[in-house]
């Protein structure tokens, strides 16, 4: 009987414990998802107006705290096979509490509060970037004959963003954080902060020793949608991963030499599938026959012109496309599957969009004792 009451005392204890354990892990759950919820709608809410591109401040979306972002340094996640890994820098400046991601993180926000623009412009500059040699920043340097001069890049934007950036690194940590590392902390904070995916940015780049103007030889928007695979798959691009990149064209502006012929019957270039009601409201825009500095929209949708998001695809099935590989991309039988896919789900196209920024960051890279540590961007030190 004793022994009974006792067995009976020890059971009902042994259950008020794990009901009090489940519903700790209940709770640690749902505030997880909370805040995850929050976050991502934190990076989602309010980014541009779909005006033209004067990039006149936009509301930011309401970003993490700014407080001064110091933290313990902790062990960095393992190497990756292209010798990057998440947290690189942890611990590495002088004051060894300092955590100059985080530091460069809060700048990019603050930047990205005075012009949103640096969203488009640091995405592409990425790009132009990481096919030429790798991500080395070799499109910083200046001079005559550098990358810089070559003609895809000359409307390249963001160089005073990065400028600014390396100022603060090198004022925490003198010689330790690559030029090439900050192009790829900034592009993946304006990414987030334009409603994009917020994937965990690796770091461990340095900076390349070479840039050469001849060396460029980025896909221009007139190739075809076979030439333009065949481009992406010397990266090691699947075509599938060259749809979701050429999706970063949700944002921002192109010039109208890269259209006009589209627009007018007798060019070689005319599109005659083109949506007519596009069509008419570009033509004052780059009239017949000029050559004007006017641009428009990528994304052609005006609620989300400067918003990362899936309505870039939705706008090309619609015949309402800018740029001719834009276009095309709707109409190849090789692509026009992943087009749909896309326009049918954004939040594939995010997910997917991270993992495609995640190995185009990781193109080429230089790590270990490669290439330098540049001590000011813009030139070789
Ligand atoms: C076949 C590949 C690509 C071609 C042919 C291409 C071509 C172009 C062209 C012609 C422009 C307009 C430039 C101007 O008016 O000066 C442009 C803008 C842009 N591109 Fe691409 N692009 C390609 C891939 C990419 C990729 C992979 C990304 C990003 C990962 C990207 C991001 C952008 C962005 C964000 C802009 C707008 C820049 C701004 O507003 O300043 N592009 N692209």
């Amino acid at each position: 009987m004793k022994f009974s009451v006792t067995s009976a005392v020890v059971r009902a204890l042994v259950l008020t414990m794990l009901i009090l354990a489940i519903s700790h892990v209940g709770q640690s759950q749902d505030s997880n998802w909370n805040k995850r919820r929050s976050e991502s709608s934190n990076g989602r809410k309010d980014y541009g107006n779909g005006k033209p591109p004067s990039h006149s401040p936009s509301p930011i979306p309401s970003s993490p705290p700014l407080s001064p972002p110091v933290v313990p340094p902790s062990t960095p996640t393992p190497t990756t096979p292209s010798g990057l890994q998440v947290g690189f820098y942890k611990g590495q400046c002088p004051n060894r509490l300092v955590d100059i991601e985080a530091l460069l993180t809060t700048k990019v926000q603050e930047e990205f509060r005075k012009d949103s623009s640096i969203l488009p412009a640091l995405l592409r500059m990425q790009f132009h970037d990481c096919f030429v040699h790798g991500c080395d920043a070799s499109i910083l340097i200046n001079g005559l004959s550098t990358e810089k001069t070559a003609g895809p890049n000359l409307s390249v934007r963001g160089y005073e963003v990065i400028d600014a950036l390396k100022v603060i690194a090198e004022a925490q940590c003198p010689g330790v954080v690559s030029c090439a590392d900050i192009i790829a902390i900034a592009t993946k904070e304006v990414l987030r902060l334009g409603g994009g995916p917020n994937y965990s940015v690796q770091t461990g780049r340095r900076d390349g020793q070479v840039s050469r103007a001849q060396d460029v030889n980025l896909p221009s928007p007139f190739l075809t949608v076979t030439e333009t695979i065949s481009a992406f798959t010397d990266k090691n691009f699947t075509p599938e991963e060259m749809v979701i990149l050429l999706g970063c064209h949700t944002v921002g502006v192109s010039s109208c030499a890269f259209f006009q012929d589209r627009l007018y019957q007798g060019t070689s270039q005319f599109d005659p599938i083109m949506d007519p009601n596009l069509r008419q409201q570009l033509m004052p825009t780059c009239p017949k026959g000029t050559t004007s500095n006017n641009s428009t929209f990528l994304d052609q949708n005006p609620q989300s012109s400067n918003i990362v998001d899936n309505s870039f695809f939705v706008q090309i099935l619609n015949q309402r496309g800018i740029l001719p590989i834009d276009q095309a991309l709707a109409r190849d039988p090789k692509t026009v599957s992943f087009v749909q896919k896309f326009a049918q789900s954004a939040s594939l196209f995010n997910s997917k969009l991270a993992s495609a920024m995640v190995k185009m960051q990781a193109l080429e890279v230089l790590t270990g004792t490669q290439g330098e540590i540049r001590k000011t961007c813009s030139i070789f030190n």
